[in-house]
């Protein structure tokens, strides 16, 4: 099996009640795992994209991580996938979507 260049995990914690796990789906992360799964198909990234459960940082949901980099982004939306994948192509990380 070929191992994609880039793993990304992308928060899909849902909870029906208790803050402030659940926050990622809340703020509009439903969607997201898909948009980005076409756009690296339609961009050609080697790359993965798996849902995964919290990530501990709910607050700066909806949040992602982009591995083997370790780079966390988080206030995702449709928009800044755009530019993190533009970054991506060129092998390089969005600084100031990143977490600190
Ligand atoms: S719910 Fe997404 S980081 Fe916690």
């Amino acid at each position: 099996m070929d191992q994609p260049k880039h793993h990304i995990f992308v928060c899909e914690s849902f909870r029906m009640n208790g803050e402030p796990q659940g926050a990622c789906n809340r703020q509009g992360a439903a969607q997201l795992p898909q948009s980005l799964d076409e756009e690296i198909v339609d961009r050609g990234i080697d790359a993965q994209v798996t849902t995964c459960g919290c990530l501990k940082v709910c607050d700066r949901g909806p949040a992602m991580v982009v591995y083997p980099e370790g780079w966390w982004y988080g206030n995702l939306d449709e928009d800044n996938l755009d530019t993190i994948l533009d970054a991506l192509e060129e092998g390089k990380c969005v600084p100031e979507l990143m977490m600190s």
